[in-house]
């Protein structure tokens, strides 16, 4: 087993540390960026279906969903496609309307889920295509759909996820930019400079991974912490859901994602002193409001743990601490964002003497319901 971590001390770590590569796996031979080009059987094959879709269904479980929540943001972002976002095991038995019309994407790392897998079913026997995003090749959910992309992220050992996440995302860009440029919403230069764009992620997420030190320092003020709040907007929305999930999982430390402007609908009467937030605030979309959520924050003395983007000055005077993130495009922040909060999630569960890679009462992949 020690050999198989590669020398790290847990597959998680492992696999956090894998992302600059399972990222560009996954889009190899798929992101042609001089051409101009992204390549994905799964949708040459059945364009038509695609352009033709009245609405995008998108099920799955857990961090899957969340990343199905960013690919709700991406698709009607550059495609203009309307997109639903369901758990599967919700979808599956409330009686759900969909029609021929409706493409459904399956969204899962194991390709196992019971849940995940039942609600193809479901959506097939109503007419709609499924299209499959899968990490294990061969899965079930792979077979069971009538077309699909696998991300490339190699073997996902520790149950908390995290490289899947990152790639489920990449797959998802790939297939709203994609979709765009066929749609017409995308010019073949701006197609080309966004694949420019995400051909220099890899290298920005290594870069990410050598600020662990300060993120093992900030785990170690927060360590403690019973309850933690994080907040995102748009993009960065699914990425303060993901990052609350990671943190609970592994830490057992109850935490919440919210959409940084629903903290004044409720969560705001949670912070005082001894609440530490994770507030995603780089400096594009809605800026200048989570700059004034981080105020509301700071004036009911809140603890602020801000990722922003790097040369940022605004935030850096409130926030307790900052972490910063290479300049990208607003919608490929997601897939920077989540690394610190990867990390910070792991360091805090190690300092707590967690089993980071098997959590209590948790399965990495849930075959019954
Ligand atoms: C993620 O850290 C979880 N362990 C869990 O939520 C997982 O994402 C979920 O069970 C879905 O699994 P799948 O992607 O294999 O379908």
């Amino acid at each position: 087993e020690q050999i198989e971590k590669g020398g790290y001390d847990h597959f998680m770590l492992k696999e956090i540390h894998e992302q600059p590569k399972a990222i560009t796996d996954t889009y190899r031979g798929r992101l042609l960026a001089n051409e101009g080009i992204i390549r994905m059987a799964g949708i040459d094959d059945h364009m038509n279906k695609f352009l033709n879709a009245e609405r995008i269904i998108i099920v799955a479980c857990g961090t899957s969903w969340h990343a199905g929540l960013v690919g709700e943001y991406l698709i009607e972002e550059f495609a203009r496609i309307p997109v639903e976002v369901e758990y599967a095991s919700e979808f599956r038995y409330r009686n759900p309307i969909v029609t021929s019309k409706d493409i459904v994407i399956a969204i899962s790392q194991s390709g196992e889920t019971a849940d995940t897998l039942a609600a193809i079913k479901l959506a097939k026997s109503k007419g709609a295509f499924v299209f499959g995003v899968c990490n294990v090749v061969g899965s079930s959910i792979a077979r069971e759909t009538d077309a699909g992309a696998y991300t490339h992220a190699g073997p996902e050992i520790g149950v908390a996820s995290t490289k899947a996440f990152t790639t489920q995302i990449t797959v998802l860009t790939l297939l709203a930019l994609k979709l765009a440029s066929k749609k017409g919403q995308l010019s073949k230069p701006e197609l080309r400079s966004y694949l420019q764009q995400m051909q220099l992620i890899p290298n920005k997420v290594e870069e990410l991974l050598k600020i662990d030190t300060k993120v093992k320092k900030i785990a170690a003020v927060y360590k403690d912490a019973p309850n933690c709040l994080y907040l995102g907007r748009g993009f960065n929305f699914p990425v303060a859901l993901e990052g609350a999930l990671k943190l609970k999982e592994i830490s057992y430390i109850h935490a919440e994602g919210y959409p940084a402007a629903e903290m004044k609908h409720g969560p705001i009467a949670l912070i005082d002193e001894n609440m530490p937030i994770f507030v995603i605030a780089t400096n594009k979309g809605h800026y200048e409001k989570v700059v004034s959520n981080i105020q509301e924050i700071k004036s009911r003395a809140g603890k602020i743990i801000a990722i922003v983007t790097e040369g940022d000055t605004q935030v850096k005077e409130i926030a307790d601490h900052v972490i910063e993130i290479p300049e990208t495009e607003e919608a490929f922040t997601p897939l920077l964002t989540t690394i610190p909060l990867q990390l910070l999630s792991y360091h805090i569960a190690v300092m707590l003497g967690k089993n980071v890679d098997q959590p209590r009462n948790l399965a990495k992949s849930v075959t019954v319901e």
